[in-house]
């Protein structure tokens, strides 16, 4: 079995989509969930892009170990030594340098003349390597670019140090068997060198094009979980890995990958991006494993092989059963967490404990989708502890106008204010507005529930965006009005 190593962009190349962008300790959060993964590689940034991008690489290489943290950087001297800083304390780092090699890149968008995009490749992989041992380049939009100066341009980045050399689809243009062909006839020229391929799906063929550059003879691959990037997205991490797994008779390859965390950490990034997988997502989407039809549910029940190639239990996909009640004790709950494979501290345990007291008196029922998002929440309610609610008491009556009062607790003691709006959060939240003196600007709400029945979790998730920095807020409630104004008050301190 030959090893394909995973570089994981969800922190960069998944994060700069819309609607995906991360505040510093979500992508620290994510950063632990890909290490329990067992990526090879996480791409925690692009280092120089932004105040905010530097400290979150600089935060991952300080804490995360066991794997290699990599930055993103333009082929500029000055971004070199930011990537360099970021990555200091990294247990293993590496830079990642790229380039567009292809004509048009070159003169709209660079204006450069071939031999200058190679003096450029030169320049700058040499000056890393004085930093840096690890270093992967990657020629922007390879797949549209002349095959002749493709090698020119790799045999340029090895010459000056380069390690690895990554192959991207910028643009998702390819199919699988023109990818194919240029990693072989690559591999051929440069049979000692490490490639990589990078792939988007904008024809929806990503995760095929992946799996055509291992047949020719990539050891590394990028991909985000749950398809995440840019546009139409990255390779789905899962849906490739699977895919070695599924058919390791013809692939002869495999990943470090851990298949139990697949499921656990593809609903992590959705708790902290707030954006759902669609239900028929290959691997981690909601209808993946339901069975509809009576004569596939048959078939199901007397040999689950007959309409499942994959078993879902082996990708961590728990049932949704009741699994405690309102009179569980701690040790009932951590016993639950064992049974999970999760291990909290005693001061998390607390913490977790006292929230799910507060649940079980509004459900009675809980499950196991109710703890999950008990667990994804806790990080979010720990770094978020500036303004919380203290009250709050809206009127609404159909035709009018609603109106809100709404108490906060602050540093400087329980601020109130009022305020009239179009419906009742739209009247908090100006409310809120009006007690913190900011204008906050609400882009995006959704809400869903987060189990079933009556009494269910309602979740709200809401883009909030104020002084050009956006963020996700989240809250979760058995009234939704209540869920809104949560998430709402979590933006508000996210973004203070
Ligand atoms: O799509 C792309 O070309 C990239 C590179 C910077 C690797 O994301
Ligand atoms: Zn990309």
């Amino acid at each position: 079995m030959k090893k394909i190593m995973i570089l994981d962009t969800t922190l960069r190349d998944g994060e700069q989509a819309p609607g995906n962008s991360m505040h510093v300790y979500e992508k620290l959060e994510m950063a632990k969930n890909l290490r329990k993964l067992g990526v090879n590689i996480i791409e925690a940034g692009f280092a120089s892009a932004s105040p905010d991008d530097f400290e979150s690489v600089k935060e991952i290489a300080d804490q995360i170990q066991g794997c290699t943290i990599c930055t993103l950087s333009r082929c500029l001297r000055e971004d070199i030594d930011l990537s360099f800083e970021a990555l200091k304390n990294a247990q293993n780092k590496r830079i990642h340098l790229f380039l567009a090699t292809s004509p048009l890149h070159l003169q709209y968008k660079l204006q450069m003349t071939e031999e200058e995009c190679l003096q450029r490749i030169d320049e700058s992989v040499r000056y890393a390597k004085t930093l840096f041992d690890d270093i992967q380049f990657s020629c922007e939009d390879a797949t549209r670019t002349d095959i002749a100066f493709l090698k020119r341009a790799t045999k340029t980045a090895i010459d000056a140090g380069a390690t690895v050399i990554n192959i991207p689809d910028t643009v998702g243009y390819t199919f699988p068997n023109e990818m194919y062909t240029m990693i072989r006839t690559l591999k051929e020229a440069f049979p000692e060198t490490c490639f990589s391929v990078h792939c988007h799906n904008d024809l929806g063929m990503a995760v095929a094009n992946t799996l055509a550059a291992i047949e020719g003879g990539v050891s590394q691959i990028d991909c985000t979980v749950n398809g995440i990037g840019e546009r139409a997205g990255n390779t789905a991490l899962e849906e490739v890995v699977m895919a070695l797994k599924t058919r390791a008779e013809h692939y002869q390859a495999e990943t470090d990958i851990v298949l139990k965390q697949i499921f656990p950490v593809s609903q992590a990034l959705t708790a902290i991006t707030g954006i759902k997988n669609a239900p028929t997502k290959p691997i981690v989407g909601k209808n993946a494993f339901m069975h509809e039809a009576g004569i596939h549910q048959h078939g199901v029940l007397a040999n689950r092989q007959t309409y499942e190639i994959i078993d879902p239990t082996e990708l961590g996909i728990v049932k949704n059963e009741l699994v405690l009640g309102k009179h569980s004790g701690k040790h009932a709950l951590v016993d639950y967490l064992e049974s999970l494979d999760i291990k909290l501290t005693d001061e998390e345990v607390n913490g977790l404990f006292a929230e799910f007291k507060d649940l079980a008196d509004k459900k009675k029922k809980i499950t196991y989708k109710d703890i999950m998002y008990l667990l994804s929440h806790r990080h979010n309610v720990k770094y978020t502890r500036k303004y919380s609610i203290y009250s709050y008491s809206i009127m609404t009556v159909k035709g009018n106008s609603a109106f809100a009062t709404v108490k906060l607790n602050t540093e400087n003691g329980v601020k109130a204010a009022e305020s009239i709006g179009d419906g009742p959060l739209d009247a908090a939240f100006k409310t809120i507005n009006r007690i913190l003196g900011k204008d906050f600007h609400l882009l995006d709400w959704q809400s869903t529930a987060v189990t079933e029945g009556e009494d269910a979790l309602g979740m709200t998730t809401l883009r909030l965006a104020c002084d050009g920095k956006e963020v996700t807020g989240r809250g979760a409630s058995t009234d939704t009005v209540e869920a809104s104004i949560m998430a709402y008050v979590n933006a508000c301190n996210k973004l203070v």
